[in-house]
């Protein structure tokens, strides 16, 4: 198939993705954001996270700000965001900080060694761990732990779920649709 159909049909193939954007920083201040769609749960004690990141091939700040600090942040993307996150994947110059070429607004907190998303419902401060690398690609699994959490209280519910369509968290298709979300039923433990 040609290059761009056949990179389209076989990202949406999967199905929906999350969608977050991943804040970090370098040694000198310099701050960056990237839209990620590849965040996916590895386990809930500990609470660990995983993200691929492409092959590392050409320069890749994100995982050059983790490999150089280990510390990280993932933020939830919502319906109002949409085009500013998307923007961030653009390859702007290293000096260039993604922040400031979308007007997206960078918080720091409690002294947390990589920049949170200001604009973002959900943020997950993250520590690096480890990483694998996929041979097939060279792609990269790269594992985190969660030791910070902060969303809005109403979202919460009794049995500790995140009611994420309440802060109009969004899904991704793909690599250029966005979808709203909204949650359709939810069902008890299931036992045989
Ligand atoms: C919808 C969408 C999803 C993306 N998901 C990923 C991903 O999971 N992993 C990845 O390495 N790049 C992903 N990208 C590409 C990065 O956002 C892009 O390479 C970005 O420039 C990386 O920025 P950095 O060099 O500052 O880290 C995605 C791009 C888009 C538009």
């Amino acid at each position: 198939m040609e290059k761009i159909r056949r990179l389209n049909l076989v990202n949406s193939v999967s199905g929906f993705k999350s969608a977050n954007l991943i804040g970090t920083g370098d040694n000198f201040g310099n701050l960056n954001l990237a839209i990620f769609s590849s965040v996916i749960h590895l386990g809930s004690n500990p609470p660990l996270l995983g993200f691929i990141i492409r092959p590392t091939t050409v320069k890749r700040h994100t995982y050059d700000n983790i490999k150089n600090t280990r510390y990280y942040t993932i933020n939830h993307i919502h319906e109002e965001i949409v085009e500013q996150a998307h923007q961030t994947s653009a390859k702007y110059p290293s000096g260039i900080s993604e922040f400031e070429a979308t007007g997206l607004n960078s918080e720091s907190w409690m002294g947390y060694p990589a920049p949170f998303l200001k604009e973002s419902f959900i943020k997950i401060g993250m520590k690096y761990e480890e990483e694998y690398e996929i041979k097939a690609n060279g792609t990269r699994l790269i594992v985190g732990r969660i030791i910070e959490l902060r969303f809005p209280e109403h979202i919460l519910q009794k049995n500790g779920t995140l009611l994420l369509s309440k802060t109009g968290t969004v899904a991704i298709s793909g690599l250029n649709s966005y979808y709203r979300t909204n949650r359709l039923i939810q069902l008890k433990y299931a036992r045989p």
